[in-house]
């Protein structure tokens, strides 16, 4: 069987019988008691006021971009090396991005090249940080400069769902953060995501944008122009059972990350992501660089044996569909594409395929 980089994993019977319930509840639709659930466990365990449950991590991101009233030649300030879902709906609007390079301490938005960016881009309208692979952007330094400049940060937490920084969870602090539960990620609806903020005026606009910006009257009335983005009540009840049991699912790729930890403890030339000292990563994916052996020859080889393997995000000032855009750059991230590797981190991940990666790395280490 196929062994994928983060397969989505149910909780026994759970998230069956809560797809059950909403069956039975006849709300097959984009509303219904468990999305009602879903946002309201959510924010209790993520600590926002609000919580707004989306089709994807895109088009939280897009509620987002319209929020902000993005118009043509706009300039937002973002990181370089993410998944270009960061961008795209901002860029759609016709927001011009900026990508600022990463900090090699923590693989996320350098501090120092934001300050540099929003020097260059005082009038920027948004600055949209990723959390890399799982790992909290160092939110309070960003969050000085851009209160600094007067500019609102957002945090693009896709991949970063139930990590902490200083003990908040992920994106808590900034003007907004968004979720993905895409079905790779740490939990799951199967697709889907989530708008979070502790901005009640944002947070009842958007939820207002994602329902075709309908007025409250008895007709379709409608005073500007929203989208079609909630998350349905059958997937919201997979999120439930999802979300009661992430703090399993945050134990079990603390595991992965610690058994692969030990493989490469006897291989210098393997290393791990480094953990930024100020909190704790969701281990969503176990992300390497390695010296003497070519990620793609190792992708490669790899998907021979039937293992899921990655490069690292190609960063988006290498994009061909960026070429025109501006960057700070440092060669942090250029270098991070050329040697890095995504390895399969499964929670059910076996230590034989494991040492069966292992073995393949080792040997392309040797040719
Ligand atoms: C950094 C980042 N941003 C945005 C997204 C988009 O989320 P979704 O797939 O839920 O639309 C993803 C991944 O899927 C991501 O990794």
């Amino acid at each position: 069987m196929r062994v994928f980089l983060s397969p989505p994993v149910m909780n026994g019977d759970l998230e069956r019988r809560l797809v059950g319930e909403a069956f039975d509840s006849n709300y097959i639709a984009p509303c219904g008691p468990m999305v009602d659930l879903f946002e309201r466990e959510a924010a209790e365990r993520f600590g926002f006021r609000q919580t707004l449950a989306t089709i994807s991590g895109t088009m939280a991101l897009e509620l987002l971009a319209r929020a902000l009233e993005i118009q043509p030649g706009d300039k937002i300030i973002v990181s370089d090396l993410t998944f270009i879902g960061s961008v795209a709906a901002f860029v759609s609007l016709g927001a011009e991005p900026v990508f600022v390079d990463s900090d090699p301490a923590t693989w996320c938005m350098d501090p120092q090249l934001l300050a540099e960016a929003l020097q260059r881009y005082p009038q920027a309208k948004a600055v949209i940080v990723t959390d890399l692979y799982g790992q909290s952007c160092d939110i309070d330094a960003l969050l000085t400069l851009c209160d600094a400049a007067g500019v609102k940060l957002s945090v693009d937490a896709a991949e970063s769902v139930g990590a902490t920084y200083r003990g908040r969870p992920s994106g808590k602090g900034a003007w907004a953060a968004i979720y993905s539960f895409n079905g790779n990620k740490i939990i799951t609806t199967g697709g889907g995501g989530m708008l979070l903020s502790d901005d009640d005026a944002l947070m009842a606009h958007c939820r207002k944008l994602a329902s075709q910006a309908r007025e409250p009257f008895p007709w379709y009335e409608h005073a500007y122009v929203g989208t079609h983005g909630r998350l349905g009540n059958i997937p919201a009840a997979i999120g439930v059972g999802q979300l009661r049991h992430l703090a399993d699912a945050l134990r079990d790729k603390a595991a992965v990350w610690q058994a692969w930890n030990e493989r490469f403890a006897s291989r210098p030339w393997i290393h791990p992501m480094p953990t930024a000292d100020y909190g704790v990563p969701n281990r969503w994916l176990t992300v390497v660089t390695l010296e003497g052996v070519d990620p793609l020859k190792a992708v490669e080889a790899l998907t021979a044996r039937g293992i899921e393997a990655r490069p690292l995000w190609k960063p988006m000032h290498l994009q061909p569909v960026f070429r025109a855009c501006d960057a700070v750059l440092s060669g942090v991230d250029a270098a991070l594409f050329r040697d890095g590797l995504c390895l399969p981190s499964g929670r059910n991940l076996t230590p034989e395929t494991m040492d069966e990666v292992m073995a393949c790395l080792d040997q392309l280490r040797a040719e």
